[in-house]
């Protein structure tokens, strides 16, 4: 597996699992209807410290995970991150490589701690996948998310100092 920084020719590739990733309303917080040219702009289009990788596998691109400051301002020394992976590379260690990746990236950036603001508690892999990479959860936000099977769910508040 091959982590690098995204290029803007990586978007069709990245959009092609992050509109279904989307659509589906289980795991992001982001309005199920999020157009392309949004998303396009949120993920791909960053200004230093932000960034955004993807991972590749078997010469495609696997995953993606995209880094900014959690709050503008006094509060932009704290990173927050989005992951998104096609399930056709699900389970293959591509979450954990970008996990890794990006608190290596953020500590390197300068970043003092990673939080994670909206972690679907159904997500259970994504929920196992970043306490085992050190975070704890602050805080569960009761029926904090809408999900589209399972109605109110909570959602985990996530945070990991960078510099240990
Ligand atoms: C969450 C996500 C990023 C994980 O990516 P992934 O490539 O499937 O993850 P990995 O293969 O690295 O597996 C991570 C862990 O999940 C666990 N896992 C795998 N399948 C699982 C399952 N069906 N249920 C629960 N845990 C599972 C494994 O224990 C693995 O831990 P290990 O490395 O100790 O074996 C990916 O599923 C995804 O993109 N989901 C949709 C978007 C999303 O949820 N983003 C994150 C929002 S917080």
């Amino acid at each position: 597996m091959r982590i690098r920084d995204a290029e803007a020719a990586d978007w069709p590739a990245i959009w092609a699992f992050a509109r279904p990733i989307i659509e589906a309303g289980e795991t992001y917080p982001w309005p199920r209807d999020t157009s392309e040219e949004w998303a396009r702009s949120f993920w791909i289009e960053k200004e230093p410290p932000a960034s955004v990788q993807v991972a590749e596998l078997d010469g495609r691109v696997a995953g993606t995970v995209e880094i900014h400051p959690n709050q503008p301002g006094q509060g932009s020394h704290v990173a927050n991150a989005g992951f998104m992976v096609d399930p056709a590379f699900r389970g293959r260690g591509v979450g954990r490589a970008l996990g890794e990746a990006a608190l290596a990236r953020a500590a390197a950036d300068g970043f003092h701690a990673m939080q994670y603001n909206a972690v679907v508690e159904t997500n259970e892999r994504a929920v196992k996948l970043w306490h085992s990479l050190g975070f704890e959860t602050l805080a569960v936000v009761p029926d904090g998310f809408r999900h589209p099977v399972h109605g109110l769910v909570g959602m985990h508040i996530m945070y990991r100092l960078l510099k240990l």
